[in-house]
């Protein structure tokens, strides 16, 4: 077996043993089928080809301090893919069936699960893709289902370290009303010129403001906002931003260490007022942020004077990753154990 550095792993794609996929024809689902196949073959006038019938999800499997393989949250990826689908117009894929997938495709690429201790995960892409042909703007027919995985390391800078952000004010990632609560891939196409714009000028990630009123922070193009103060986690209501799962265990896990909760618009002028920030997801599990530049407004929002990650941002990556590596107790059920 080749030799993978797992404490230099990049967010990146790496081939692995297999696949798993399931067609859906005729009004149903088909049976799990394994491949070790990287390749579809793919009618060209495919929904997901031209009219953007595509939705993915984004979960990790991790190597605990017992030696076991955990799944975090894995019913809520499935719903959350399923909401997708919905959005979309795309067959939703049975709950149940998920689940299988993941552990299929977890057991069957147990190698490629990073080691305890090397920081990194197995990153798990599940995909459901418009496979019928149309030319007319409708849903297609057919669809596939696709699970594959990926060893995976820090998907900002230096991992748990402060980095710098940019909100991007001439570029909206979703509408209010438009499809930004799904994870369709198109929301990530329209961020891909504000993500570059970012990058180029030095940024970890552009964050975008509401769509309507540009007053209010969404979020990033790859993971939720929150803020800190006053032992309160706030963090923003909003119908363009993704329901993320990393922020919702966040909340939970913010009440049980005794600080507040608060979901709702925050503008962009209470930026000054908190004393932590980050970005949380999957992904980015929790990237703390440095500063956010407003740089049409000549404004720069600082959260951490010293560089490093504040106390709270600490306490909650410490609790999160506690439970996902099996160090903490998983009171909440958000755990499987790959058997
Ligand atoms: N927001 C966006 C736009 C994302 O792509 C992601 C990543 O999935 C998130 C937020 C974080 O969501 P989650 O915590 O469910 O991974
Ligand atoms: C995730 O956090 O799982 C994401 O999907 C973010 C990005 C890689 C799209």
């Amino acid at each position: 077996m080749e030799k993978i550095d797992w404490k230099n792993l990049s967010f990146g794609y790496m081939k692995t043993d297999y696949n798993v996929r399931c067609a859906y024809k005729d009004g149903k689902w088909g049976e799990l089928e394994t491949t070790d196949s990287e390749f579809l073959n793919l009618h060209m006038a495919a929904t997901c080809l031209h009219y953007g019938q595509e939705a993915f999800e984004g979960l990790k499997a991790f190597r605990g301090v017992d030696g076991k393989i955990r799944i975090f949250r894995l019913d809520e990826n499935a719903h959350r893919l399923s909401s997708s689908c919905h959005g979309i117009m795309m067959a939703e894929f049975p709950i149940e069936k998920f689940r299988e997938a993941i552990l299929k495709v977890v057991k069957m690429n147990e190698r490629f699960v990073p080691p305890y201790e090397s920081g990194a995960s197995l990153y798990i892409r599940p995909l459901l893709i418009g496979t019928g042909a149309q030319v007319g703007v409708h849903p297609a027919n057919e669809y596939l289902f696709i699970v594959f995985v990926t060893p995976v390391g820090p998907y900002f800078k230096g991992g748990f370290s402060t980095n710098p952000y940019v909100i991007i004010r001439n570029f909206d990632r979703s509408a209010p009303l438009g499809t930004g609560i799904y994870k369709v891939g198109g929301n990530y196409a329209a961020s891909l010129l504000a993500n570059k714009k970012a990058h180029d000028l030095g940024y970890s990630c552009e964050f975008y403001l509401d769509a309507k009123e540009k007053k209010y922070i969404d979020e990033a193009g790859a993971a939720n906002f929150f803020g800190i103060k006053n032992n309160t986690y706030i963090t923003p209501l909003s119908t363009s931003i993704l329901p993320s799962i990393t922020n919702k265990s966040l909340m939970t896990l913010a009440e049980d260490l005794g600080m507040k909760v608060e979901r709702r618009a925050i503008p962009i002028e209470e930026l000054e007022t908190f004393e932590e920030a980050g970005a949380c997801g999957t992904a980015a599990v929790i990237s703390p942020i440095e500063r956010i530049d407003d740089l049409d407004e000549n404004k720069s929002y600082v959260f951490s004077k010293d560089g490093k990650p504040g106390v709270m941002c600490e306490k909650l990556y410490n609790k999160l990753r506690g439970i996902q590596l099996g160090e903490e107790e998983d009171k909440h059920g958000w755990i499987t154990i790959v058997e």
